[in-house]
């Protein structure tokens, strides 16, 4: 896009069939790479995140898989507009001004354009692309839809949009904690956000979403790579690090369910042991 070129379906099905699939295999395997986005290609990685947690979100609600397949299509190219937005602007570390965030918010109408020209693209994965930004009170953007007129699949890309880009480090700001971002979505839920959606994709994504990093009772330090079903308490982690010690240890992939001696204790940030997340994912 950047270069001027069109967007071709036949080049988006392939990696659209391999999300769904992967997906399909494991509902939280894609979700631990969340977090993790390199500045330039934030949107790239943006973008191929909320498709994965569309997909998960998708399927627990019951949804076909070719519905699936659709808004894993939505998800890919719901921001492709910024693509035609400034980098200044995409990449400014500061507020931007009335006019710059016009600009910025303009993506939306902008993607809707490329879209317009793609063959093949059912109702849903555009509304993915075109109610992203809009809001249960009428306070988004582009067409400053109410509830009653925003779709499922509109409500269920709104929350995923900001879940991802909060959980994501910014120019202009820090990760948020997976399982803070969850709670702050459940406050705005009933003014920006549908509340019973709000309410299921809570229950969809755990009590300790994949991706967070979480203390154990014995000073363990472990990121959390799948959740358990039977006990959302005790997921499958990723031990990378030892408090009482102050120090990495050898990675290793435990199921808390069989560590009935350990606990976790609560979620906390990378910052409160100068973890790196990127290296362990
Ligand atoms: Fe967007």
């Amino acid at each position: 896009m950047r270069l001027g070129k069109r967007v071709e379906l036949e080049h988006i099905e392939p990696v659209t069939e391999k999300i769904v699939n992967s997906v399909f295999r494991n509902k939280d395997a894609l979700i631990s790479l969340t977090r993790i986005k390199h500045r330039d290609q934030y949107t790239f990685m943006h973008s191929v995140s909320v498709s994965g947690l569309l997909a998960s979100f998708a399927l627990d609600r019951g949804m076909a898989r070719e519905r699936i397949q659709q808004l894993v299509m939505g998800g890919l190219l719901h921001d492709v507009g910024k693509m035609r937005v400034p980098l200044e602007i995409l990449n400014k570390p500061d507020k931007l001004s009335d006019e710059e965030f016009n600009i910025m918010k303009s993506h939306v109408l902008l993607g809707v354009e490329v879209l317009a020209d793609i063959p093949g693209l059912s109702r849903d994965a555009l509304d993915v692309a075109t109610m992203h930004h809009e809001r249960c009170d009428g306070s988004g953007y582009p067409c400053g839809l109410k509830e009653k007129d925003i779709s499922e699949v509109g409500h269920m890309s709104a929350i995923i949009d900001v879940y991802d880009a909060l959980t994501s480090i910014r120019v202009y700001k820090d990760a948020w904690e997976p399982s803070f971002t969850l709670k702050k979505l459940l406050e705005w839920s009933g003014n920006l956000f549908n509340k019973e959606m709000v309410s299921h994709y809570i229950r969809c994504l755990g009590i300790y979403p994949v991706g967070s990093l979480v203390q154990l009772k014995s000073g363990l330090v472990g990121i959390v790579i799948e959740q358990n079903e039977s006990d959302l308490l005790r997921p499958d982690l990723r031990i990378i690090y030892n408090s009482r010690f102050m120090k990495y240890v050898q990675v290793k992939d435990v199921k808390l369910r069989k560590m009935l001696e350990d606990s976790i204790i609560e979620a906390i940030s990378p910052e409160t042991y100068n973890i790196d997340l990127g290296a362990f994912v």
